[in-house]
Order: C-alpha cells, then sequence, then structure tokens
C-alpha cells in the first residue's frame, strides 16, 4: 500500500503530494507543526498536541477554520487508510500561498499538510538499556521558540552535528551556560534523587513528554523541580536523560563524550520509564514489553 498524505483535503499517495512554491510554509517557515506519536493505532496525547497547536497558531495570528473536531476525524482517518500501528502523525498548517511579500496576505487561506510515517517505538525500549550520547551546541535560535514553527535551521544544524560527532541528540546551551533543550526533545538531570528540567519559557519548546512526565513522576515517588541548570551541573550529575514525542524517555549517559553518572542509565530514569511507558499502554494499549 502506498504511503498516503493529507493536503488540503485531498488524499493522495505521498510521491504525488506537494505544495505551490509560493506556499508560505515553503518561503518563510510561516507554518506550525505537531508531531504526535501513533500507538496500536491510536494518538497518544492528542488533547494535549490539540491545545498546543491552538496555541501556536494563535501566537502566529494564522485563522484556521477548521474546528478541533473535524481536524482530529482528518487525521484519525488518515492513520487509519495507513494502516500502520506504531507511526508518526506529521502536522503542518500554514498561512498558505500567496504571491510573496512579508505582510500577512490580506486574504489568507490556511493550509492543512498531514503525513503519516511508520516508526519503531521498540527501539526506544531497547535503548532503554544503553543509554545515548549527547553534545552540546550554543543555541542559535530566535527567541520564540516555545513556538513549534517550521523554522528548525538551527535545530537541524545541531541535528547534523550530533549525527557527525556519533551522539544522538545535541543540548542547546545558553551563553550564560544554561542548559535549554535538545535539538528535537528537552532535557533532564537527576542530582541528589530530585530531578530538574528547564521552566517552560520563551527558550524552550514545551514537550508534550515533558508535561506528561511531569504529571507522572509523582506516581513512583520522583520529586521533580523545574529550575534551570548549567553544563557544568549537567556534567556533574547522578543521572540524565531526554524527552520527546520520539523518545518518550532515554537515559544520556554521555555529555561531550564523557560519561555522566557511572555511565550506565540510572534508577531514577528506569523509575520513571516505567510510569512514563505505562501511561502509554493505559492509553493506546500498545505494550512493548
Ligand atoms: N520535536 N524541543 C524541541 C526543540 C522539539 O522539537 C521537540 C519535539 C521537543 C519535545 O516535544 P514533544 O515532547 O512535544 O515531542 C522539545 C518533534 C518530535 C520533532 O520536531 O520532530
Amino acid at each position: 500500500m502506498p504511503q498516503l498524505a493529507y493536503v488540503d483535503g485531498r488524499v493522495l499517495p505521498l510521491r504525488d503530494a506537494g505544495v505551490g512554491v509560493e506556499d508560505r510554509g515553503l518561503q518563510f517557515a510561516d507554518a506550525i507543526y505537531e508531531v504526535v506519536a501513533v500507538l496500536g493505532g491510536r494518538l497518544l496525547d492528542w488533547p494535549a498536541h490539540l491545545v498546543r497547536l491552538r496555541r501556536n497558531l494563535a501566537a502566529l495570528f494564522i485563522d484556521f477554520p477548521m474546528s478541533d473536531a473535524a481536524l482530529s476525524a482528518q487525521a484519525l482517518r488518515l492513520v487509519a487508510a495507513n494502516g500502520h500501528k506504531q507511526a508518526l502523525l506529521y502536522i503542518q498548517i500554514g498561512r498558505g500561498a500567496a504571491r510573496r511579500d512579508h505582510g500577512f496576505p490580506s486574504d489568507p487561506n490556511a493550509s492543512l499538510i498531514m503525513t503519516v510515517r511508520r516508526f519503531d517505538f521498540q527501539q526506544r525500549i531497547a535503548q532503554l538499556q544503553t543509554g545515548v550520547g549527547v553534545i552540546t551546541v550554543n543555541d542559535m535560535r530566535w527567541g520564540r521558540v516555545d513556538i513549534k514553527t517550521t523554522g528548525l535551521l538551527a535545530n537541524v544544524l545541531a541535528k547534523q552535528d550530533a549525527r557527525n560527532a556519533g551522539a544522538f541528540e545535541a543540548w542547546m546551551v545558553a551563553e550564560d551556560g544554561t542548559v535549554r533543550e535538545g535539538g528535537s526533545t528537552n532535557a533532564w538531570i537527576v542530582r541528589g534523587g530530585t530531578v530538574f528540567t528547564h521552566p517552560l519559557s520563551r527558550h524552550i519548546l514545551p514537550g508534550i513528554a515533558r508535561s506528561a512526565l511531569l504529571r507522572l513522576a509523582a506516581d513512583v515517588q520522583v520529586r521533580v523541580v523545574e529550575e534551570a541548570f548549567d553544563l557544568e551541573t549537567a556534567r556533574s550529575a547522578d543521572e540524565a536523560f531526554l524527552t520527546s514525542t520520539t523518545s518518550p524517555i532515554l537515559p544520556v549517559v554521555r555529555i561531550d563524550g564523557v560519561a555522566v553518572g557511572d555511565g550506565k542509565p540510572g534508577p531514577v530514569t528506569a523509575r520513571l520509564a516505567g510510569a512514563i511507558w505505562a501511561d502509554i499502554t493505559a492509553q493506546t494499549g500498545w505494550t512493548a514489553f
């Protein structure tokens, strides 16, 4: 079965899907997006993604007339048509196509693009045992990275640096040494049994996996504080880990090639992983173990 995509009301084979050359998402990154985990054919944390999507549209003054119910129905229809039990749903909403001019078009026609690609979540279970490495890079992004826009060039370069270094992720560090987040993941450390992560601000994306962890940590008696930490503190942490839709939780065992703690996934991360995967099973019925 060919991969299917949704473009402005039409479902068509991915290879035939496209947008016009004057699409503002293409020319200006004038678009927001969401990436949603599909497990057991169900959407994980869908209401939270919808809330973030609406907040991002409002932040950019993109007028998107489709209701939540209609968007949900179209998304689920595409997921079902693609038939994958483990997948990623990508949703992009932009200010549409118009004659090139930086200011908003006077009669904008928002565009909606969705794709569904198979994704192997099982690999994330195996990686819980090994952990992953991160490198660090300067945070070169603009001042509103809390808005999930397709303007991801700094993230692209950071992730490529990580790939070139054989690392899983790049942690983006502010000029004052504060660790903000990864190229596509949120960053966490554990010190003395307490978990630390950057507070919500204009400098990090409010991750859906981040908020799931904040909600679930108390269930496994783990104390979490939303308090920024610097790179030096991260390097001497007992444990570190990252979270995202595509990596619900992964231990970070190396920062810039140097072991975190004893260089192995730690017990606090493991407890949190248990809670997170149990919640995923409760929501979707999908079980990895
Ligand atoms: N990335 N920080 C950044 C910069 C991100 O791009 C993402 C998500 C996250 C984690 O957010 P969430 O828990 O909602 O996935 C943090 C998505 C998956 C992506 O760009 O592919």
